[in-house]
């Protein structure tokens, strides 16, 4: 078997994401292990599952760093190196992370965003789509770059927006396809499918042929006017 990469997954509450992450690594044939799991805080909820399945994790609190966003950085890349980390996973990781941290851990650093980037950057993702009145919707995962939810995507998940659906609704079924997703997209990465060639990222993996498409587009009788 060839050699896993280790990786860290980043968080700063919930980590479903890490979980999903965390169950597909549990299979020793994935190409990246995790090593660590490193939180900006000591509360996040994901740090109890990660301590459960006996995966190493990491506290750096951002709080007391207050705007010195470098020192915080160091601080956590002394724990990514401590754990010889080779690849980066953002995980619900709600830090904005400085150009120097980037360009370090470039195409080494990866992101879960929940929606169909370059559409709805930055928070409240869903409820700006729901605002929008888009009728697909749902979950990026892509390569960092400095600029806040931009880079390289590497995969796309959508799902369609429904007529009655709350923000809960819709970002329940956005996130169910982050746990397919980033699972897949961190394998790729870890496996060494991905050749970025300037803002794209080519895959050797199979690709999706065809339309999604919501509404159905209905047969062609369907009438434009009403009947005189
Ligand atoms: C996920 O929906 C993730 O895509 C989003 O935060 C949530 C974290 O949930 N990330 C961002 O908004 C980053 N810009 P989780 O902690 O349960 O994985």
């Amino acid at each position: 078997m060839t050699r896993r990469v280790r990786t860290a997954i980043l968080i700063s509450g919930r980590g479903s994401n890490m979980a999903a992450l965390l169950a597909a690594a549990g299979d020793t044939g994935y190409p990246a292990e995790i090593a660590l799991v490193l939180s900006n805080r000591g509360d996040a909820a994901g740090l109890e599952h990660a301590r459960g399945r006996g995966v190493p994790t990491s506290v750096v609190e951002s709080r007391p760093f207050g705007r010195d966003r470098e020192a915080f950085e160091r601080a956590m890349e002394a724990a990514l190196h401590g754990h010889g980390i080779e690849l980066v996973a953002l995980a619900g990781f709600m830090r904005v992370l400085t150009e120097g941290f980037v360009a370090r851990w470039r195409d080494r650093l990866v992101n879960i965003h929940p929606s169909l980037l370059p559409a709805f950057r930055g928070l409240d993702t869903h409820a700006r789509a729901l605002a929008a009145g888009v009728k697909l919707h749902g979950c990026t995962v892509h390569l960092v770059r400095p600029g806040v939810d931009e880079g390289p995507i590497l995969a796309q998940a959508a799902v369609p927006v429904l007529p009655d659906d709350t923000e809960a609704d819709l970002a329940a079924r956005v996130l169910a396809e982050e746990h397919r997703l980033y699972p897949a997209a961190l394998a790729w990465l870890a496996a060494g499918l991905v050749r970025v060639e300037g803002e794209r990222a080519r895959i050797a993996a199979p690709a999706a042929s065809g339309a999604l498409a919501n509404p159905l587009p209905g047969p062609a009788s369907v009438r434009t006017s009403a009947p005189g």
